[in-house]
């Protein structure tokens, strides 16, 4: 099986990459320069079976304007131009596996978030930064929504 690993670089990538191996799948790493252009981007997934989005500016820094744009545009615009590659691919990977986060939830202490649960946003008292986080987990995951085209 053939992964291709976008965001593999880092601490994540780095276990997965290491337990697909040992699992005997054949794992290409990339880190943020694979999202230079789009013919890179589709070169590297072509004919692959699976692939696996972990890209994203690291969220343990200062939340103020620059970092913020980063955090948001190494996640979403990276997953939106990943989407659009993938669609235009004559052999697509079957599977793609997209990073996201549990802050898409709302804080809570009175039941456990899973699938099911409940979206965030605008909880009274909250602070700023978490309605921020929350748009930047819904605006990811929309990203990976099928665009016209895709198989
Ligand atoms: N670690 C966790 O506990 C956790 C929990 C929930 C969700 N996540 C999500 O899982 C993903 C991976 O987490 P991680 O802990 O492995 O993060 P990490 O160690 O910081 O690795 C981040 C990865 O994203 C790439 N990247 C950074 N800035 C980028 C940019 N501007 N454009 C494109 N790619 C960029 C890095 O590539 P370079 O090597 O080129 O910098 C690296 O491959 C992240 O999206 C994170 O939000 C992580």
């Amino acid at each position: 099986m053939r992964i291709v690993m976008l965001g593999g670089t880092g601490q994540l990538g780095a276990i997965l990459t290491r337990h697909s191996r040992r699992k005997g799948a054949q794992v290409t790493v990339f880190g943020r320069e694979a999202f230079s252009s789009p013919e890179q981007l589709a070169g590297g997934l072509e004919q692959s079976d699976v692939c696996i989005n972990l890209a994203g500016r690291n969220v343990n820094c200062r939340y103020n304007e620059a970092n913020r744009r980063a955090i948001y545009n190494s996640r979403v615009e990276t997953t939106r131009l990943l989407n659009h590659v993938i669609s235009s691919l004559k052999h697509p990977p079957r599977v793609w596996l997209n990073a996201s986060t549990a802050t898409i939830y709302r804080h809570s202490l009175d039941r456990a978030m899973d699938e099911s649960g409940e979206l965030g946003g605008n909880e009274p008292g909250a602070p700023e930064c978490w309605n921020f986080s929350i748009e930047v987990a819904k605006a990811w995951e929309e990203a990976t929504h099928p665009t016209r085209g895709f198989r």
